[in-house]
């Protein structure tokens, strides 16, 4: 029997039949939330998608506030006064600059998930893509970030990075040039990397997430199993497998994630905010001075796999010094999983029931990785170039491999449900 409403409830109903006769907001809660049904086996690799937007949130609001006591114009004192004077200004920057390596690890959890369970399979390619073009706006955003506080790793990191430009045959001179817009690293390529670091790329980064989830809303959450759950649906048209988004994973799933993430999270931002120099890099303490440089370049953590791949291209070729090589390699290497949808032959989506190349390759790839961000940390030597010069094939292997590993390969049967261990 139905209860009959209370006076509040009755106006509730009241007002939200007004709202929704000028605009959808129940209907769009139920799309993406009540009524979106999500597969049942979601597990741990599923915590970091919503890490991100948990992240990205944090930076956005931490850096809002920052940006109100930092001026470009005298970058390093004015960091230095948001740490001394500015309240809880400590906490914000450590907050923000804890932000860009946890945004980091998270996104990297999450791309590697996809990488397992074959989430950039059809009908999710663009999903991917889109999760690509985030990527490296992300990565462009830290970049940027990261000459702010006009420390001296800053501004020898971008030198570095930018004058890779100068390799690039006929118009690399001129492009260095562009980018710095001066003729050496100065206060106009602080200016010009502040307006893209607080207005421009987060503008991007933010739509950019906000029409991934649109893609994935329209398609459909792949799961550990790799089966298209909307195949086997109820009278209703409800997916047999699929539970409502909300309340079940947001109450029984992100919510604790979220608590736990935000304990670990603050326990770094308090206890170790520089993380040994990893999160904060010791030459950064000091002012930017183009006459000093630091005893060893080397760009924060989460682009060291990158940077190792770069300077892993020694010998010129085709008459083309190495230097362009690099850039070539380290371009490829971040740009590569672009191409994944398509490099993937394999009957099956997850790794739950590919063979065993396809488990061994990612191991290998996931290795290497790891071995190229340590190398990408220390001074080169010989040895350590070589390594990196294995490592980069491996890297590169694990992708141009795949046409024919994933078809060759032995396949264990798929389920016909998905499965709940
Ligand atoms: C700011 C960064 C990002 C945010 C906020 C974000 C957010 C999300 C969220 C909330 C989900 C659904 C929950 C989940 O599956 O964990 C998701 C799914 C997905 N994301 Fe992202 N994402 C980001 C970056 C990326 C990147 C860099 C890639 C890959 C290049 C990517 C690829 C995917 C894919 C393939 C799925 C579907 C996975 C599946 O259903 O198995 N995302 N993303």
């Amino acid at each position: 029997m139905e209860q009959p409403q209370g006076k509040m409830a009755q106006m509730w109903s009241g007002f939200m039949v007004w709202v929704d006769d000028r605009f959808p907001l129940t209907e769009t809660f139920e799309y993406h939330m009540s009524k979106y049904y999500a597969p049942k086996n979601f597990n741990f690799w599923y915590f970091f998608g919503i890490l991100s937007m948990i992240v990205l949130v944090i930076q956005l609001l931490t850096g809002i506030w920052l940006t109100m006591s930092y001026s470009p114009s005298d970058a390093f004192a004015s960091v230095e006064y948001i740490m001394r004077d500015v309240e809880y200004g400590w906490l914000l920057r450590y907050l923000h600059s804890t932000g860009a390596s946890a945004f980091f690890i998270v996104v990297y959890l999450h791309m590697f998930r996809g990488l397992m369970y074959g989430s950039y399979r059809q009908p999710r390619e663009l999903l991917w893509l889109i999760g690509m073009a985030i990527f490296i706006v992300l990565m462009l955003e830290g970049f940027a970030g990261y000459l702010l506080p006009w420390g001296n790793m800053s501004y020898w990191g971008a030198q570095v990075i930018i004058s890779l430009a100068g390799a690039i045959p006929f118009i690399g001179t001129d492009l260095m040039e562009w980018v710095r817009g001066d003729f050496l690293m100065s206060e106009v390529t602080l200016n010009r990397f502040f307006a893209l670091h607080v207005v421009a790329l987060p503008l991007v980064l933010v739509m950019l997430v906000f029409v991934h989830i649109v893609a994935l809303h329209h398609v459909g959450s792949n799961n550990p199993d790799g089966i298209e759950i909307k195949e086997k649906k109820d009278a209703n048209g409800i997916p047999l497998d699929g539970i409502p988004f909300h309340p079940y994973y947001t109450v029984g799933h992100d919510i604790p994630a979220t608590v736990a993430f935000l304990f670990i999270f603050c326990v770094v931002v308090f206890y170790a905010p520089e993380m040994g120099g990893y999160f904060i890099e010791k030459p950064n303490f000091e002012i930017a001075n183009p006459l000093v440089t630091p005893e060893h370049i080397a760009p924060v953590w989460y682009y060291t796999p990158f940077y190792a791949m770069l300077r892993a291209a020694t010998f010129p070729l085709l008459g083309v010094p190495a230097k362009f090589w690099g850039l070539v390699v380290m371009g490829g290497a971040i740009m590569i999983p672009c191409v994944l949808p398509w490099l993937d032959r394999s009957p099956v989506k997850s790794l739950r029931y590919k063979g065993v190349v396809s488990k061994v390759m990612l191991g290998l790839f996931i290795i290497s990785f790891f071995i190229l961000g340590y190398l990408g940390t220390i001074a080169p030597s010989k040895a350590a170039t070589a390594l990196a010069q294995v490592c980069t094939v491996l890297y590169f292997a694990y992708f141009m491999l795949m046409p024919w590993y994933t078809r060759a390969e032995r396949t264990k049967p798929v389920p016909d449900r998905v499965t709940t261990r």
